[in-house]
């Protein structure tokens, strides 16, 4: 636990910054449910899979590769199945889509928490930017795919971050969605993160006749493997101040976990969630015109890409 979390308070509900995925979860039963998560091989992914799994639920794991996906099952050791979701590559994520129907006719919760942050080069998916294909459109991709599956109660958790106000003024820059006209680590970071928000946004919209939720989560500032794509300095000092102001993995996880089962959010939609509460995000983030406008042109991408 760092220094840090002594000095925060807690929300009305009695959980806050130091409040751990297993406190968070305690006392529920997620037996008979399914949630999928992606990203489950390492850090808050991992550790969401686990108490998840603690409490009961069937978790279908995600990952770049099947082996990676049945490790964690291993290590799991509750009913879980593995699947490859490469999320920078359509194709893997249509086949997910594929294998997790032949699985399931229903999915209670999907949790979209794989995430790559700040790399220090640009590197490029299918001509975008790297950090907005894998982060929102891989996500956007598997989300719609497998929507029809989700259960009447369902929710989908979408990891954002308190860095989605690094994103550019304009929240998604529609004419440098590639990187080429400039590119900055943080800022692109900032807008595939903008790009998580504005999709929940939109995505709520959509389910609002229904009781079907979702709502994005910033974890914390945690010590994971985010770190690999950074610049290598910035990364060492990250991992140097880790200690005095960041949280543990365990907690982390506590606001996906609280996102995706806890009985307290049912039938809420369309929020920002950080430590275990409501929380602001930045104005735009609630801009529908923006959220229609990143929606429509998601879904022009995912079809020129089919
Ligand atoms: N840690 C923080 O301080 C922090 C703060 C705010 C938000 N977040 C968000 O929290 C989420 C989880 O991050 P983390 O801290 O747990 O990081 P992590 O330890 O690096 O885990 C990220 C996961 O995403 C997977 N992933 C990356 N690129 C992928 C791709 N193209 N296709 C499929 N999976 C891919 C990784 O797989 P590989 O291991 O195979 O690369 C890994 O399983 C991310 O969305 C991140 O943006 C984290």
């Amino acid at each position: 636990m760092s220094l840090y979390s002594f000095f925060k308070s807690k929300g009305k509900n009695g959980f806050g910054y130091a409040t751990t995925a297993e406190q968070v979860t305690s006392g529920i039963s997620l037996d008979g449910k399914t949630i999928l998560i992606t990203g489950c091989n390492s850090g808050l992914g991992k550790e969401t899979a686990r108490v998840l799994a603690m409490r009961g639920a069937r978790i279908f794991a995600t990952a770049r590769t099947k082996e990676n996906a049945d490790q964690v099952c291993n290590e799991i050791g509750h009913d879980s199945i593995g699947f490859a979701c490469e999320l920078s590559d359509p194709k893997s994520v249509r086949e997910c889509i594929s294998s997790v129907k032949k699985e399931t006719k229903k999915i209670d919760v999907i949790i979209c928490n794989a995430g790559i942050m700040a790399l220090a080069k640009l590197q490029q998916s299918h001509g975008y930017e790297l950090q907005f294909f894998t982060n929102h459109i891989g996500h956007f991709i598997l989300v719609n795919g497998l929507l029809k599956l989700l259960a009447d109660d369902g929710r989908i958790v979408v990891l954002s971050s308190g860095a989605h106000v690094m994103a550019p003024e304009s929240g998604i820059d529609f004419d440098n969605l590639d990187g080429k006209k400039s590119y900055s680590p943080w800022k692109a970071y900032g807008q595939s993160k903008m790009a998580n928000l504005l999709f929940v946004k939109e995505l709520s919209r959509s389910l609002e006749r229904t009781s079907k939720t979702a709502n994005a989560v910033h974890p914390g500032v945690i010590s994971t493997n985010i770190g690999r794509h950074m610049n290598p300095v910035a990364n060492f000092a990250f991992s140097l101040i880790a200690p005095l102001g960041f949280k543990s993995v365990a907690q982390g996880a506590a606001t996906t976990c609280y996102a995706a089962v806890h009985p307290e959010l049912n039938n809420v939609s369309g929020k920002y969630l950080a430590d275990c509460n409501i929380a602001k995000s930045r104005d735009d983030a609630d801009d529908v015109d923006l959220a229609q406008k990143l929606w429509k042109k998601s879904e022009e991408i995912a079809a020129k890409l089919k």
